[in-house]
């Protein structure tokens, strides 16, 4: 008897009719990845500078990591916090050994590893209030911050095009310009209980907090009793050759949120809370469900153990110089498309003179896979594991592309 013929829909049909309508309509459909490539579902391959914006730290399907969860995925993927799992220990251990002595909290994404904080901020803020709640309360963040799509990240990302259609929104904001230390010292008043920055700005155009400033926030910070919680949910975990980029200048915050690049692709985030504040979290004042899985945290562990076999710090640190330099070049021999190149190590934004819409398109027909950040800015965000000759692949592709553009 013959089969009736199924016709199956396209994907992109697929999303046009079942996805919500929340992201703008992707150009590509991705069928498999290796290193740093990507193959979509012509067949087409790619070079991958997005990462998944920053997330798959050593690449797609390294094989140490795909080994790490194939194994623990047969053992136990899941328990709750209801039970510990030995996972949760030891990857605890490990960013305790990154960040400094302190205690970690696990969580699933970067927007609610920020919440983790801002909650910490309103503990410290009663603390200090000498258990009184809702008297000190204020957190100030930077202009042009992105930190998530929560209420809690929302409120914090002072941004129309985020904040839009949610208002009301969580009160006790305040926004400072980002390296202007004065700005953020001028609304400092006795409501306020934190100061929350990105180490690098990357959604607002890939922005770097200056050491001089992190500094000055930390000494500001210190003076007023707040606490300095920094969100390194794109820039940490090795992105800029450090293994978290306020590293660079040399301070410690009292609390950092994490996820992105931690699981290398599997959804997992961390807040570490120094000891100034670590015990501000007591039973039943916070968790989730899938915070710190057996699984989850093997694959963080699986990109860990990686970064330090492979000495990935040292390899994005090395490897950066010559493929700035070339960007830099490529900056200045195309002046009336290029405005300059920001960023350090494999965390780098090329601010265009226009909307970067239609050179990313190209880049994407010329091979190369890249995200806009705020500003005009095309993100170049390789994975860890990027070898010199993608590097210069990549430079390689937008000097062509710019060529063709001019
Ligand atoms: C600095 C920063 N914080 C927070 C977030 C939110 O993370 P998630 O999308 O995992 O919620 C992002 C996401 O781009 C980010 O770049």
């Amino acid at each position: 008897m013959s089969q009736p013929e199924i016709t199956r829909a396209s994907t992109a049909d697929l999303y046009d009719a079942h996805v919500l309508k929340n992201y703008g309509r992707p150009a590509l459909t991705l069928v498999r990845g290796r290193g740093s490539l990507v193959w979509d579902d012509q067949g087409r391959q790619f070079l991958d500078f997005t990462s998944g914006i920053a997330v798959s730290a050593l690449g797609h399907c390294h094989p140490h990591w795909v080994a790490a969860v194939q194994r623990q995925a047969g053992e136990l993927i899941h328990t709750s916090n209801l039970f510990r799992n030995p996972n949760q220990g030891e990857l605890a251990r490990r960013l305790v050994g990154q960040a400094g002595p302190g205690r970690v909290f696990f969580c699933n994404s970067g927007a609610e590893a920020n919440e983790g904080l801002l909650k910490l901020a309103r503990l410290h803020g009663m603390k200090k209030a000498g258990g009184e709640e809702g008297k000190i309360y204020k957190v100030i963040c930077a202009k042009s911050a992105f930190h998530g799509r929560t209420f809690g990240g929302m409120s914090a990302t002072p941004q129309e095009k985020i904040q839009k259609g949610f208002r009301p929104l969580v009160p006790g904001f305040a926004f400072g310009e980002l390296n202007n230390l004065a700005s953020f010292e001028a609304l400092v008043d006795d409501q306020t209980a934190a100061i929350f920055v990105e180490t690098i700005q990357g959604e607002g155009g890939v922005n770097p907090a200056t050491p001089e400033f992190l500094l000055g926030l930390r000494d500001l910070c210190n003076r007023r009793d707040l606490l300095l919680m920094l969100d390194e949910v794109q820039c940490g975990v090795g992105r800029t050759g450090k293994f978290f980029a306020y590293d660079h200048a040399g301070i410690r915050p009292d609390a950092i949120g994490m996820a992105k690049g931690l699981g290398g692709g599997f959804p997992i985030g961390a807040i570490w809370v120094g000891e100034k504040a670590a015990d501000l979290f007591q039973p039943g004042m916070h968790g989730t469900t899938f915070g710190g899985t057996p699984l989850a945290c093997a694959a963080a562990l699986a990109v860990l153990d990686v970064i330090e076999k492979e000495r990935l710090l040292e390899k994005v640190t090395v490897n950066s110089v010559p493929w700035i330099a070339s960007l830099r070049a490529l900056a200045n021999d195309f002046p009336s498309q290029v405005l300059g190149v920001r960023g350090c190590g494999f965390m780098v934004g090329l601010q265009l003179v226009n909307d970067p819409a239609p050179t990313i398109g190209a880049l994407r027909e010329a091979g190369l896979l890249a995200p806009a950040a705020g500003g005009n800015v095309i993100r170049l965000l390789p994975p860890l594991t990027a070898t010199p000759e993608e590097l210069a692949r990549s430079v390689e592709i937008i000097r062509a592309v710019l060529v063709a553009q001019s």
